[in-house]
C-alpha cells in the first residue's frame, strides 16, 4: 500500500480526493448525469418510475427502437455469437462489417470505407495515423472533443480557427510554410450549437492553399442531404470532401463509426490505425442492426421529412417563446442560459415535468455560455412536442430564462463567488448562491478543458 502520509511524495489520487465539484451539486439535488434509465417505450422514458419525454437524444430518425432493426441484430448475434472476440485484423472480421462498408461506401458515393468501434476511434484514428511531424491541422473551434483529441494523438501541430470563419481561415493558413502538409477538419453540424458548417467557404480557402477537406458527419447523417447523405450532400459538395466521419451512434440508433475516402486512403488507415487494429471489433449485434437501420434510412425518406417538419416547429414553439436558440438550423435545439447552475436547475425542473433534456457547460460549451440541449426525432407527435414546449415555457418563465442576463448569455462575474446567479425563485437565489461559493472555475462537473499547449499560436 503506498505511504501517503508522506507528504513529500505526490499521489497521483489526491486530485480525485480533492475532486467535489458533482458532489456538491448532487447535494444541491440538481446533479444532471448519469440519470438511470430502467426502460426506453419509443420515445419516451422511465426513471425512477416515471416516464419521460426523451429530447436528449441522438436518435433523430427513431430507428434504435424499430422492431425490424431489433430484429436485425438479434438474428446477427444468433449467427456470429455475443462478439468477435478480437479485431477485425486477426479473428474478428465477420461477413457483416464487410457488408455494412460497402453498402455505406454505396450509400456516401465513396470508393471505400473503414468501421471503427466508436466514432471517437474513428476520428482519432484518422487523424492520429495521416498527420506527421511538419503537417497542420486546420481545426475549427467548436469541433468535437474527438477531433481535438485525435489532433492531440497526431504529431501534427493543431490551428484552431473561429467558428466557422472562412476569413480567420485564410489569416491562419497565410501564415503556415507553404510546402506543408495541411488538413481542414470540421463537424459537418455542431453538436452542441446545432449549426451548420459553412463549407462552401471554407473549402474555397483550403483549396487555395492546398489543404485536405476533413468532414465529421456524425450528427449530418440521416439529417442533411438529399438522401441523408450528410453536410457535403447538402452543399453538393461530395467531391470536393476528401473524407468524411460518421457514426452509427445518433440517426442510425446503434453504437460504432467509420471513415469513408479514396480506396488508398482506406487501406493505409487498416493496416496503420492503432485504434483500428488493436481493439475488438464491432459486435454482431451492433452491426447487424446498423445494416438494417442503414437501409430502412434509404428506403423510407418519410422519416427525414417527419424529422425536419417537427424541427422547424420547435424553432418556431421556442422563438415564439422568447427562448434564445442560437443559430440552430437543425435538429439541436440548445436553450442558451447562461449560468452553470441555471442551467442544471432548469433541466431538473423539466426533468420533474416529465421532460428529459441535457445541460451542456464549459467546456462542452463556450465558458458561461451553458445551455439546456434539445433534439428532435422523426417519431416525436405533436402531443409530445406540445407538451415540451408548453413546459419549457412554464419553467422558463419561473426561472426568468428569458431575462436579459440569460438571454445574450451574457452573465456576470463576481470577484469572490465566481459567479453571480440572479435567479428570482424560492429555491434559486440561495441555494445557488451557496453553490456559487463552490468550484472554483478551474474545475467543473464535466472534464477539464484542454490546455492551450498542443495548439500553434499563429
Ligand atoms: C461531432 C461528433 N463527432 C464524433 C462523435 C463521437 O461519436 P461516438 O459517440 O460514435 O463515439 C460525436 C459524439 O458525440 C460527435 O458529436
Amino acid at each position: 500500500m503506498l505511504d501517503i502520509m508522506n507528504e513529500k511524495r505526490k499521489d497521483i489520487f489526491s486530485k480525485c480526493l480533492e475532486f467535489n465539484e458533482a458532489r456538491h451539486v448532487q447535494s444541491l439535488g440538481l446533479y444532471p448525469y448519469f440519470r438511470t434509465i430502467e426502460a426506453t417505450l419509443g420515445n419516451q422514458v422511465v426513471c425512477g418510475g416515471r416516464r419521460k419525454i426523451m429530447i436528449g437524444s441522438n436518435n433523430y430518425l427513431g430507428l434504435a427502437q424499430d422492431e425490424r432493426v431489433i430484429e436485425a441484430a438479434q438474428a446477427a448475434i444468433r449467427k456470429y455469437g455475443s462478439g468477435c472476440t478480437g479485431s477485425r485484423f486477426l479473428n474478428g472480421n465477420i461477413r457483416l462489417h464487410e457488408q455494412l462498408e460497402e453498402e455505406l461506401a454505396d450509400f456516401l458515393q465513396r470508393e471505400a470505407v473503414l468501421l471503427f468501434s466508436t466514432g471517437f476511434f474513428a476520428n482519432e484514428g484518422a487523424l492520429a495515423t495521416l498527420l506527421e511531424e511538419g503537417d497542420f491541422i486546420l481545426c475549427d473551434r467548436e469541433n468535437h472533443a474527438s477531433i481535438i483529441d485525435g489532433c492531440r494523438m497526431s504529431r501534427a501541430k493543431t490551428v484552431p480557427f473561429a467558428h466557422n470563419s472562412a476569413e480567420a481561415l485564410r489569416r491562419r493558413l497565410g501564415r503556415l510554410p507553404e510546402a506543408s502538409g495541411k488538413l481542414l477538419i470540421v463537424d459537418g453540424v455542431f453538436s452542441m450549437s446545432g449549426d451548420i458548417s459553412n463549407l462552401p467557404e471554407l473549402h474555397k480557402v483550403a483549396k487555395e492553399f492546398g489543404a485536405r477537406l476533413y468532414v465529421d458527419e456524425a450528427h449530418s447523417l440521416g439529417v442533411l442531404g438529399p438522401n441523408g447523405e450528410g453536410t457535403a450532400g447538402h452543399f453538393n459538395m461530395t467531391n470536393e470532401v476528401d473524407l468524411v466521419m460518421g457514426t452509427f451512434s445518433k440517426s442510425l440508433g446503434s453504437m460504432g463509426g467509420f471513415v469513408a475516402g479514396p480506396r488508398y486512403v482506406i487501406e493505409y488507415l487498416k493496416h496503420k490505425a492503432r485504434c483500428f487494429i488493436f481493439t475488438a471489433s464491432l459486435a454482431p449485434a451492433v452491426v447487424g442492426g446498423v445494416l438494417k437501420s442503414l437501409q430502412l434510412m434509404r428506403e423510407e425518406p418519410e422519416r427525414k421529412d417527419r424529422l425536419w417538419k417537427n424541427t422547424h416547429k420547435m424553432h418556431e414553439g421556442f422563438k415564439r417563446i422568447g427562448f434564445n436558440i442560437g443559430t440552430t438550423q437543425t435538429p439541436i435545439v440548445p436553450l442558451l442560459v447562461g449560468s452553470e447552475m441555471k442551467a442544471f436547475l432548469f433541466s431538473q425542473k423539466l426533468f420533474d415535468a416529465g421532460v428529459f433534456t441535457t445541460p451542456a457547460v464549459y467546456p462542452a460549451v463556450r465558458y458561461g455560455h451553458s445551455i439546456v440541449r434539445t433534439s428532435y426525432m422523426a417519431t416525436h407527435t405533436d402531443e409530445e412536442l406540445d407538451y415540451v414546449l408548453e413546459t419549457c415555457e412554464r419553467v422558463g418563465k419561473e426561472l426568468e430564462i428569458f431575462s436579459d442576463a440569460a438571454y445574450t448569455g451574457d452573465i456576470k462575474r463576481s470577484k469572490n463567488v465566481g459567479y453571480d446567479f440572479s435567479v428570482p425563485n424560492e429555491e434559486g437565489p440561495e441555494t445557488l448562491r451557496a453553490a456559487s461559493g463552490e468550484p472554483a472555475r478551474s474545475g467543473s462537473v464535466l472534464c477539464p478543458p484542454i490546455s492551450g499547449e498542443h495548439y500553434q499560436n499563429i
